[in-house]
């Protein structure tokens, strides 16, 4: 059930009519964490807006994609690639972090093992993604379950704050900073592309073009300025 103090538009929802974007990218992001904090659920509302109440753990890897609008000139498809959090898969994710260029750790505020085992999370990321390329966001997840929290938000903020990532607490029940967790990384990713801090790759699919517009329409030297990018900013009063 959603709470409407947490509800996040959707920018696909919105009444006038779809503008033709000029810049069209790819970003693909792979989401890790141990098995049952929530990983396919928070993909799930992000990409299909809905919520399934049932354990089914993740095989292997899937994936999923979503199409988010950081302004009014870029449009960015965000593919997301959903990993089995049981050991049993590890072997089949280690080939996924290669080619991603946003990694969210998510762990549940309600089991400390999940806190702890980021730290691991954390390192097999590092050693399988190129750093440099790769934004890190951490995930307290299903702030829905206020009164069986073990991990407090400070704690969550202090391993970000340490490891330089991003930080946000999320609820897929609830839809509570969903939107927001992917959009931050979304932008940037994109605010470091313009920089010239990232760059597109033949030979890497974190990011790629995929413009319906001439590949000379899409140039790095074109790109808008981050400054339209409107700054995401974390629901503070979801629960
Ligand atoms: P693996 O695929 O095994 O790695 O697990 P996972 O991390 O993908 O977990 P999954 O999304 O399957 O969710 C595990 C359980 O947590 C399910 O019963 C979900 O309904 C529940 N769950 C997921 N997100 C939330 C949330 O925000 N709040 C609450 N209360 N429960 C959630
Ligand atoms: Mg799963």
């Amino acid at each position: 059930m959603n709470d409407k103090s947490c509800s996040v538009s959707r920018t696909s929802s919105s009444s006038s009519p779809p503008k033709t974007p000029k810049y069209f990218y790819q970003f693909r992001f792979i989401v890790i964490g141990d098995s049952m904090v929530g990983k396919s659920s928070i993909i799930r509302q992000f990409t299909e807006g809905n919520f399934i109440d049932i354990a089914d753990t993740t095989v292997g890897v899937d994936f999923h994609a979503r199409i988010v609008e950081l302004s009014e000139e870029v449009k960015v498809k965000i593919q997301v690639w959903d990993t089995a959090g049981q050991e049993r898969f590890r072997s089949i994710t280690f080939s996924y972090y290669r080619d991603a260029v946003g990694c969210l750790i998510i762990y549940d505020i309600t089991k400390k093992d999940s806190f702890y085992n980021i730290t691991e999370w954390y390192k097999e990321a590092k050693e399988n993604v190129n750093e440099e390329e790769c934004v890190f966001m951490l995930i307290g997840h299903k702030i829905d379950k206020e009164s069986e929290r073990k991990v407090s938000t400070a704690e969550g903020e202090r391993f970000a704050d340490a490891h330089d990532m991003f930080f946000i607490e999320t609820s897929a029940k609830i839809l509570c900073n969903v939107e927001e967790a992917f959009n931050i990384v979304a932008k940037e990713v994109y605010k470091r592309l313009v920089r010239g801090q990232l760059e597109m790759k033949p030979d890497w699919d974190g990011i790629k073009t995929v413009s319906t517009q001439p590949a000379e329409l899409v140039g790095l030297d074109r790109i808008p300025s981050v400054d339209m990018l409107v700054e995401e900013r974390p629901n503070k009063k979801c629960c």
